[in-house]
């Protein structure tokens, strides 16, 4: 039963198309552990889940009052990590990857309009996926700042 968890949780990776679920905390508590050794996440795929851990930090410091200056990732891997399926790297992905890291750039720069910039970011993650990868989008949304 186990075992049939973790390959059920392996073919939704590689499909790019996981549904968030309510079992979220129980999937990010195992997936801390085995099944990512099992199934070998692209060099980009694990670059966006740091991504994502890091906008929940960024949200949560952002929602407190406390201004972010540091970005736990290297923004500019977005350009040239390795992807599951190299097509995505296309002028469409460039451009949308050039925007968002200006963003982010701008964001640690910026201490006045954090939560406007922050947002935009977040909405760009957005675009590149409803082009590229729509399964994690529901996931990407909670990162927006309402
Ligand atoms: C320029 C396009 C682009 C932008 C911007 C972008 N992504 Fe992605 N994202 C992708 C692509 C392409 C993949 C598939 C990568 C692969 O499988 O190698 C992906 C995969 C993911 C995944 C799934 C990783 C997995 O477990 O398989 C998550 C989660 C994710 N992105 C979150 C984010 C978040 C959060 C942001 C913004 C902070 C973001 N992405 C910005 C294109 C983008």
């Amino acid at each position: 039963m186990k075992k049939a968890f973790y390959i059920l949780f392996i073919l939704a990776l590689v499909a790019c198309n996981h549904k968030e679920q309510n079992k979220k905390s129980k999937e990010e508590s195992i997936s801390k552990e085995e099944p990512f050794q099992l199934y070998q996440m692209s060099e980009m795929a694990s670059f966006m889940e740091k991504m994502y851990a890091d906008h929940k930090r960024i949200k949560s410091q952002i929602v407190a009052g406390e201004k972010v200056d540091t970005l736990n990732f290297e923004p500019t891997k977005l350009f040239y990590a390795r992807m599951t399926d190299s097509t995505d790297n296309d002028i469409f992905y460039q451009e949308k990857a050039k925007l968002f890291v200006e963003y982010e750039e701008q964001l640690i720069k910026d201490s006045l309009s954090q939560k406007e910039i922050y947002n935009k970011a977040v909405n760009l993650c957005i675009s590149c996926h409803q082009i590229k990868c729509t399964g994690p989008i529901p996931r990407i949304k909670k990162l927006l700042i309402r």
